[in-house]
């Protein structure tokens, strides 16, 4: 990506017309301009992706509505993933997943990308739908893994193509939905914790074919980007031993205190080098490269007019490598995040990994939360070392080319 970029910003400047998505496209790595037009969503500009991903997503998938029902669906989602709730609704769920995973691991040799696939998976089911039974959740998991595979693809909808097989991954993840709602109005007695069920208890009625396309657009939305950054962070901190140390330092000292006791919250907010890893982790390798909006009307920017209808890329990926904004930006340094004069967090105003504005990421605080509670367990109960020498690769999402083939050992 950096190749794409760098001589085009030499040439013609942070802000410049590019083709992308097969669109003459105006593309920005100038991160006032990207804050700009992520806080004029609904007015000036509107999110606007690819004929497959609004295809795959459906009418009501967040991403793809607008106005007043995505400022009521974005404070659904922004309730359900409160930072109260993932106290009391995810943060033992996680733990016990992550715990049971790294247990599995020992001994053994994984590959790390497809673990942490997993324990998202899983997680997402149960927390969004109460599915416990490893079939069903496969079952999901196959379709899931289909649907996610036409959001890049070419839309046409030839039998053998990835935008067909998705499709069709689609309407059975829809048909499972469809079968959950019904489930819980016919037994409104059955007790259960799961968002579906907060969502059509707490909240007043929504149409049904919204409440399904938003439990999708969420499985999505919070499923391969937090698995990559999970799977991300331990390749960073392979290849940076002395960053692991002091990891494990810190999460050590944490877990000297617990005699087998599960995490609190207080350990999870008490994590400062941990975020630090995890902002490095975000900022070298966005799983959320960039944001597409288009604009709504002529708008002028800085004594130019875009014109109505103008496709726009907010390249968060090139702004969090560029000199300007971070010294020695291809280096990884999780220190860059802390004042150490000041004994705080170091906040960068141009870093947004989770976007801004009106549609800023209400599963921000959840991913965070997934990844610190893996980097806890993994290096506070296991070493490891790397079966294949592994690389990232940017397209069309960071990934790791090999999965991340680990042999896990215990320290206990
Ligand atoms: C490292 C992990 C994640 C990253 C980097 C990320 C990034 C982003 C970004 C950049 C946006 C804004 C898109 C735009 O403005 O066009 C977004 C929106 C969204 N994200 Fe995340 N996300 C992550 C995890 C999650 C999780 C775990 C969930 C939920 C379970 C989630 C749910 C959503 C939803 C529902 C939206 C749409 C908000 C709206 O349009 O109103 N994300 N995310």
């Amino acid at each position: 990506m950096l190749d794409f970029l760098q001589p085009r910003i030499s040439r013609y400047g942070r802000i410049f017309m590019s083709h992308l998505f097969g669109k003459p496209s105006l593309l920005s790595v100038d991160p006032e301009f990207n804050k700009w037009v992520m806080q004029n969503e609904g007015k000036l500009f509107k999110a606007m992706y690819t004929v497959s991903f609004r295809k795959a997503i459906g009418k009501y998938g967040l991403i793809a509505v607008h106005g007043d029902l995505q400022r009521k669906l974005h404070g659904i989602a922004v309730n359900l993933l409160a930072p109260d709730k993932l106290r009391s609704h995810y943060m033992a769920d996680v733990e016990s997943r992550v715990i049971n995973s790294v247990a599995s691991w020992i001994g053994e040799e994984v590959r790390l990308q497809d673990e942490c696939h997993k324990i998202v998976s899983e997680l997402m089911c149960k927390q969004l739908l109460d599915l416990d039974s490893i079939e069903e959740m496969e079952e999901i998991d196959k379709e899931f893994v289909a649907f996610t595979k036409t959001v890049l693809c070419f839309p046409i909808a030839f039998p053998g193509t990835n935008f067909a097989k998705g499709m069709k991954a689609r309407k059975a993840l829809d048909t499972k939905i469809y079968k959950a709602i019904k489930d819980r109005e016919d037994h409104p007695e059955v007790q259960r914790g799961d968002l579906l069920t907060r969502l059509l208890r707490e909240e007043k009625p929504l149409p049904t074919e919204v409440v399904v396309d938003f439990i999708i657009f969420l499985l999505f939305a919070g499923h391969e980007t937090s698995s990559r950054s999970m799977t991300l962070a331990v390749k960073f901190i392979t290849d940076h031993p002395e960053v692991l140390e002091r990891l494990r330092e810190e999460q050590d000292a944490i877990a000297k205190n617990k005699k087998g006791e599960r995490l609190t919250w207080e350990d999870y907010t008490s994590m400062n080098y941990t975020q630090c890893v995890i902002n490095e982790t975000l900022r070298m390798s966005s799983v959320s490269p960039m944001v597409l909006r288009e604009s709504t009307e002529d708008v002028e920017f800085d004594g130019h007019t875009i014109p109505k209808g103008t496709h726009v890329v907010l390249m968060s990926n090139g702004v969090h490598r560029d000199s300007e904004y971070f010294t020695s930006p291809l280096v990884f340094n999780p220190d860059r995040w802390w004042d150490f004069e000041n004994d705080k967090f170091v906040n960068y105003t141009c870093f947004t990994p989770f976007g801004g504005g009106a549609r800023l990421c209400p599963g921000a605080q959840l991913a965070r939360l997934e990844i610190a509670i893996l980097l806890h367990y993994l290096v506070t109960r296991c070493s490891w070392k790397l079966v294949k020498e592994d690389r990232i690769t940017e397209f069309p999402l960071p990934t790791l080319v090999e999965g991340l083939p680990l042999r896990v050992f215990s320290r206990l």
